[in-house]
């Protein structure tokens, strides 16, 4: 039997190509969203829901795809939502949901799957988070924030999870179109108009494909982005400077 990789938020997006990629490298795939996935997609879909403080059926659902498919040899966490827009404008509870399914809801999906791996002493953990984890963004302070966290809380858990020989990886990209910069709530401004056409879904499948096969433990995801996060540790703060006289 091929091994399982278990995606989380597969139903669309970046976590569809990430399953279907997989797919095509040799896993049998198990997705976990609150919708089914598309009819063409090749892997089996369990239903929960990631923003629910009490649970959400996610620990039913990855046991699920464990009794169908077996242990998980990868879990990549794709799903995400954002409440964007004017800080103090942000609703605390649209706030506190995109903390529920950035932070919270890898934080659940670890801690069911981690001790599976390290009993085994076998597994990758990918998470996709953003540029914005790794810099601040106008208009991106909860989702960027929430990502941030789950940025630190995933480098602390690697140090404790190599000595199972579980790897934890992470994947930054940008602007990927999706539909979920529109999906996303706008608060208290309209939504800004998205500059450049950003990378493809299957770009960023195929940067979590090569983390999972290779020896990386990270990847910034387009040359735009790569460019940003070299700008910020060759000239800490230009790229700031710039934003905030644009924003003028
Ligand atoms: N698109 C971008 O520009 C971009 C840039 C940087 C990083 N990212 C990150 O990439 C990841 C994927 O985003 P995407 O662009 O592929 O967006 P997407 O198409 O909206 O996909 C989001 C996925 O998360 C799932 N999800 C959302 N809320 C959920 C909930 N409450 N419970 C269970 N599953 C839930 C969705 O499934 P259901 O709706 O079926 O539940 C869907 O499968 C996210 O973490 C996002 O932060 C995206």
């Amino acid at each position: 039997m091929n091994a399982h990789a278990l995606v989380v938020g597969a139903s669309s997006g970046i976590g569809l190509a990430v399953a279907r990629r997989l797919r095509h490298d040799g896993f049998q795939v198990s997705g976990l969203a609150r919708r089914a996935a598309p009819v063409d997609a090749a892997h089996r879909s369990f239903g929960c829901d990631l923003s629910d403080p009490a649970g959400g059926g996610v620990e039913e659902a990855i046991a699920a795809a464990v009794a169908a498919l077996g242990e998980p040899e990868v879990l990549c966490y794709c799903a995400g939502h954002a409440a964007l827009g004017a800080t103090l404008a942000v609703p605390t509870e649209a706030a506190r949901r995109s903390f529920e399914i950035n932070f919270w809801g890898l934080d659940r999906c670890v801690r069911a799957v981690l001790p599976r791996m390290s009993a085994r002493r076998k597994g990758s953990i990918v998470a996709v988070l953003s540029l914005a984890a790794l810099r601040a963004i106008p208009h991106e302070t909860y989702y960027a924030a929430a990502k941030a966290a789950a940025d630190r809380y995933l480098g602390c858990l690697a140090h404790e999870a190599a000595r199972d020989n579980v790897s934890i990886k992470t994947v930054y990209p940008g602007y990927v179109p999706t539909g979920f910069f529109e999906r996303a709530g706008w608060h208290g401004m309209e939504r800004p108009a998205v500059s450049g056409s950003g990378v493809s879904p299957e770009d960023v499948a195929k940067a979590v494909a090569r983390l999972v096969e290779g020896a990386a433990s990270r990847a910034v995801v387009g040359w735009r982005e790569r460019a940003i996060v070299l700008g910020d540790r060759l000239l800490p703060g230009a790229y700031d400077r710039l934003l905030k006289r644009r924003s003028r």
